[in-house]
């Protein structure tokens, strides 16, 4: 259990209660294919509504010309931290299913297969930080999307490395506490907005 860990009213599983989105990440490491491939396994084996899998990724590693692309992309506040990842990995959702219809559900099985991919990264010990925050038009252009798919997000993954290595401004987030909206405000019963009763009174952030 570290100082990041998620206050929980009961214990969950710890690749859960211990996964968070760092910004500290160790320029030194590289990812090692033992490291790759499993990422890459977990994103491809989600659930996705009809099993369409409508999942695409782009992967740069640190030092290749796909990582490149990807880092200019992002927003500057992202990219201020983001350059010491070991790897990023876009996430594009197909917009229309085979027979040309639109599938709705792309954005969520699409998040759904980079939550494992996170999931994963922090089973090898790694740690892996999404990023909403860049231009999806760019990276269309510079990575060649075609036309019917749609980058949803950016994730960062790599080894940890200490909060003091940020500037101070990120340092202050990198270390501020974790926090969520109470159980009783996310979870409901009978009708919208009445709390799921259940055997705690615990509100855990
Ligand atoms: C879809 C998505 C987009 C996000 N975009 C950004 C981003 O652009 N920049 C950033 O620093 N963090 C981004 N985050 C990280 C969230 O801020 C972070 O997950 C949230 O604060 C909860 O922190 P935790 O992951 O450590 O529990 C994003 C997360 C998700 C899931």
């Amino acid at each position: 259990m570290s100082p990041r860990t998620a206050t929980t009213a009961v214990a969950v599983h710890p690749l859960l209660a211990d996964r968070w989105s760092p910004r500290s990440f160790d320029a030194t490491h590289t990812i090692t294919d033992e490291e790759l491939v499993p990422l890459l396994e977990a994103a491809r084996w989600a659930p996705s509504a009809r099993n369409l899998q409508p999942w695409r990724f782009l992967v740069g590693r640190r030092g290749d010309e796909a990582y490149r692309r990807l880092l200019a992309t992002l927003v500057p506040g992202n990219q201020l931290w983001a350059g010491n990842s070991s790897l990023l990995v876009a996430a594009v959702a197909a917009e229309r299913r085979e027979d040309g219809t639109p599938h709705q559900g792309a954005a969520y099985d699409t998040g759904l297969a980079v939550a494992q991919l996170s999931v994963q990264a922090h089973a090898l010990g790694l740690h892996a930080h999404q990023m909403g925050g860049f231009d999806p038009e760019r990276l269309r252009v510079s990575l060649g999307v075609p036309d019917g798919y749609r980058p949803l997000s950016i994730t960062a993954i790599g080894a940890l490395a200490a909060a003091d290595l940020l500037p101070k401004e990120l340092r202050d987030r990198e270390t501020a506490a974790r926090e969520r909206r109470p159980l009783t405000e996310t979870f409901f019963a009978e009708s919208w907005g009445d709390p799921l009763p259940v055997g705690t009174d615990a509100s855990p952030s």
